[in-house]
């Protein structure tokens, strides 16, 4: 039996109630409210002219989405569309800065009403654009996705650029008010054949004594992490990875929460085709809130943050399996596609050893989450994932090392057409996959080449977090 295609929409992950969404922008913690602000469409599932939404949270977890809090202004600078930016608050006054585009530049939006606690209302700047072109002399592609942060001397701004015929550029401004600004110098560039040719979406940081400089990267299609350190406003990288090759993550944007954490969502690309999307109703969804902070080693630790555990409901556990290469029933009866599993492994001498999530009974469909140990790799293979040919079906992998002790540690988070697997809290690999047969639902752990040992399986069903029975499916009509 096919199943419709509302089991593909997830209901533990933030999306709007309809429509197209791509970044998460502005974040911002604001007398304890988490205000999350996204690029949406309000007209259809596609990336038509952009729009801030706007959706508040007490808990990091249940969102409320409220009304558009930026739409385009007729005859303005970002007439054509709202794109990505960030929040600060500047002498107690919430403040957007965002790019308007054609031509790209840099606005300002105000809270109307720094009481109301849902900042549901957003003034545009007169003085708009305040970055009104690329700086003199310098021959860019792209010149977007404003990041602000906060120095002693004043504010800090990256902008994402890329050379004309060179590599990706992050820009840097700095400015007393976040209106006036002054073009300084290069934060970054990169080489063209290494790290593409655009960079979107920076985020730059202090964690753990190091900076970090996150940036989407065009034509890559992937999330650069550059650490480094950062002196005299000048950056200097050390090592560069790719954050999250599951596919899927892109655009992340972090934030530093009252409590001192940096907080990352990035946008869950649609791995389906523009048609299934329009049909669908929507498309995009935010990844989980992830926690970031640093290893000792100087790679970044990435957790979904602790507040998730109050989604979890019925729970199955398995303690001291070993796991062999062969038919194993034993796990028959965990099934589900709104899970979150954590399963600990000690592989010994297996090749490899994972688990089959999405699984059909007659196995025609699966998708596998595993360490190859040959390889030194998770690995999510997709190639089986789904019957449909428009839906994206490769192998995606990223490096990953046991510690010492050898043991494997994966959390897999399963909403949906969502899957997001952390490895030890060091690798997280993110992919979307349509299942199309009604059964497919398994979840099996499974070893090759040799037996491994399942110290423990941990299974919840989890939540939506949506007020129960609203939003099941998309209830905002398209305008
Ligand atoms: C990244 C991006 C940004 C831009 C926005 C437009 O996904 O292309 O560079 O501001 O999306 O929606």
């Amino acid at each position: 039996m096919r199943q419709s295609t509302e089991p593909y929409r997830p209901i533990y992950h933030f999306l709007p109630p309809a429509n197209w969404m791509n970044d998460p922008n502005g974040l911002l913690q604001w007398r304890g409210r988490y205000h999350l602000f996204y690029q949406y469409n309000p007209t259809g599932a596609f990336h038509g002219t952009i729009h801030w939404g706007h959706a508040v949270s007490d808990d990091l977890v249940r969102w409320r989405d409220l009304e558009i809090a930026l739409a385009p202004t007729p005859g303005g600078p970002d007439k054509d569309g709202v794109f990505s930016g960030c929040a600060v608050g500047r002498e107690g006054v919430p403040t957007l800065v965002y790019t308007g585009i054609f031509p790209e530049v840099q606005c300002v939006a105000e809270a109307a009403d720094p009481n109301d606690p849902d900042l549901a209302v957003w003034r545009k700047h007169p003085a708009n654009p305040v970055i009104a072109a690329p700086p003199a002399g310098l021959e860019v592609q792209g010149f977007r996705d404003p990041f602000v942060w906060r120095e002693a001397d004043g504010w800090y701004c990256a902008v994402g650029s890329g050379i004309e015929g060179g590599g990706g550029l992050v820009l840097l401004y700095r400015s007393p008010d976040l209106v006036h600004w002054e073009y300084l110098h290069e934060l970054c560039r990169g080489e063209a054949d290494e790290s593409g040719l655009l960079w979107e979406c920076p985020n730059f940081f202090p964690i753990g004594g190091k900076h970090v400089l996150l940036v989407s990267s065009i034509p890559l299609n992937k999330v650069l992490c550059l650490v480094g350190d950062y002196r005299q406003h000048r950056f200097t990288p050390a090592r560069t990875t790719i954050l999250d090759d599951g596919g899927s993550f892109y655009a992340p944007q972090v934030m530093l929460d009252e409590r001192g954490r940096r907080l990352m969502w990035g946008w869950l690309r649609e791995d389906r085709d523009a048609q299934a999307q329009l049909a669908a109703g929507w498309s995009g969804v935010l990844s989980l809130p992830t926690e970031l902070s640093m290893n000792g080693d100087g790679t970044l630790r990435l957790r979904p943050v602790a507040e998730l555990t109050s989604l979890r409901a019925a729970h199955r556990q398995y303690r001291d399996v070993t796991i062999r290469p062969v038919q194993d029933n034993r796990f028959d009866s965990i099934a589900g596609t709104r899970l979150e599993i954590q399963a600990v492994f000690a592989p010994g001498a297996a090749s490899q050893v994972g688990l089959y999530l999405f699984q059909s009974r007659d196995g025609v469909e699966r998708t596998c989450v595993f360490f190859d140990s040959d390889r030194q790799e998770l690995v999510i293979d997709r190639e089986r994932s789904s019957l449909d040919p428009g839906t994206v079906r490769d192998v995606r992998s990223a490096p990953l090392r046991l510690p010492p002790d050898g043991v494997l540690t994966l959390r897999v988070f399963l909403d949906g057409s969502v899957i997001e697997v952390f490895a030890n809290d060091r690798v997280c690999l993110t992919s979307r996959v349509y299942p199309t047969l009604a059964d497919s639902r398994g979840v099996r752990p499974f070893a090759n080449g040799a037996a491994a040992a399942l110290r423990s399986l941990d299974v919840w069903d989890m939540l939506s977090i949506w007020p129960s029975g609203m939003r099941a499916t998309p209830t905002r009509s398209p305008m």
